[in-house]
């Protein structure tokens, strides 16, 4: 039984697994892997907002193939010793009370980038190898043109993303994510700017659907029906011609027939050149849209910083899930400051080993 007066701090329940409270660690990539290994990086990074308090925690885009990868960086899960490598991370999760959550990605014609620190100019072909997308368009000028996939390799691509989502559930992971925003593969397809194609995965919205919804259909067929599907979702690309909200709505209800549990509302970084109307919490209003216009739950992501906010936003009916990115990097235990500005009681945000970090009146704390 709880006490909870928050939504913040209510449990969501979605098919077999329970999030202690609403609050997300968004998938952030690293870019500190060799071979797309997880290393003790991934376990005190996770394993930190995991003590924080996040109910969920996201891993980064991980990479259902080597060409799928953004860059050297990168997490990767197309192979054995990768489960093996990221056991340890969900395990710890896990161990303080969060629910490990992990984002399965293919990078398209934005892969082949050096680690951001280090340059961000394009790894030259001969070295990355060739960039595959829906059509033979570089995301911009000076970038490699990648090559539009057959439908034969279609097929390919869905059974590695399939094979990702099972690895996944091996390795520990109680949510697969599935990335179809912010310009990757996916949403390479999705928005009518990079899909030009002319057989049956270009043209229409249900055409250009068509591959996320097989990759959909392949993961949920893959995992444990107790296991949530979610998907990032562009909600728009803030671009003349691109994906609009209405557009976004419709594929998430295409999504939710698929077996989607979650639409992670995102947008944008489809194309350069965006005009994006930065606000806190601007994704919210997409969400809503969803919300309405599809048989499934949404999360938010984008300039949530506060507390009082992302109560705000759940009250509103908005969303179902406050995932949150640059704020927990800054601040790990952001959680349970948004505790006490919410004057939680139960909050459950402050593991057994720091019980007496929490000052008493009158009491004394040494031992
Ligand atoms: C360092 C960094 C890495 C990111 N990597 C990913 C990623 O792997 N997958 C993804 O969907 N978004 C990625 N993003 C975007 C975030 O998940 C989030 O959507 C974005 O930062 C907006 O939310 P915020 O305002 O709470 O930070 C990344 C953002 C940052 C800052």
């Amino acid at each position: 039984m709880t006490n909870n007066t928050s939504l913040l701090f209510s449990p969501l329940r979605i098919r077999g697994v329970e999030l202690p409270n609403r609050i997300a660690m968004s998938p952030m990539s690293m870019y500190s892997c060799k071979d797309g290994l997880a290393t003790e990086w991934h376990i005190v990074h996770l394993g930190s907002r995991a003590i924080g308090g996040a109910g969920l925690i996201m891993a980064e885009c991980t990479a259902i193939s080597p060409d799928g990868r953004i860059g050297p960086g990168d997490l990767g899960l197309w192979s054995d010793a990768h489960v093996e490598a990221l056991k340890p991370v969900t395990a710890f999760i896990s161990e303080q009370g969060s629910v490990p959550a992990i984002q399965i990605s293919h990078a398209g014609r934005k892969g082949g980038r050096y680690i951001p620190w280090i340059s961000r100019a394009p790894i030259p072909e001969a070295e990355w190898g060739h960039l595959i997308a829906p059509s033979a368009l570089a995301f911009e000028e000076g970038w490699q043109v990648p090559r539009a996939v057959s439908e034969d390799e279609i097929t390919q691509l869905i059974k590695l993303f399939a094979s990702a989502a099972e690895r996944a559930v091996e390795a520990g992971f109680r949510v697969v994510e599935i990335h179809a925003a912010h310009g990757y593969l996916l949403h390479q397809f999705l928005s009518p700017i990079s899909n030009k194609r002319s057989d049956g995965y270009g043209g229409s919205l249900e055409a250009r659907a068509r591959f996320p919804r097989e990759v959909v259909r392949a993961v949920r067929a893959s995992i444990p029906q107790n296991i949530p599907v979610f998907v990032r979702l562009s909600m728009r690309d803030w671009l003349d011609g691109g994906i609009s909200p209405e557009d976004a709505v419709r594929t998430a209800a295409l999504l939710a027939k698929d077996g989607v549990d979650l639409i992670d509302c995102s947008s944008g970084a489809i194309a350069p050149g965006e005009s994006i109307n930065l606000s806190p919490g601007y994704h919210a209003a997409y969400s809503s849209l969803v919300r309405a216009g599809a048989d499934l739950k949404t999360g938010v992501v984008g300039l949530i910083t506060e507390a009082e906010q992302a109560e705000a936003i759940l009250q509103d009916g908005a969303a179902d899930l406050i995932i949150i990115g640059r704020k927990l990097l800054r601040e790990p235990y952001w959680p349970r400051r948004a505790a006490d500005a919410l004057r939680e009681q139960n909050a459950n945000v402050i593991p057994v080993q720091y019980a007496r970090s929490v000052s008493v009146p009158g009491k004394l704390t040494q031992w």
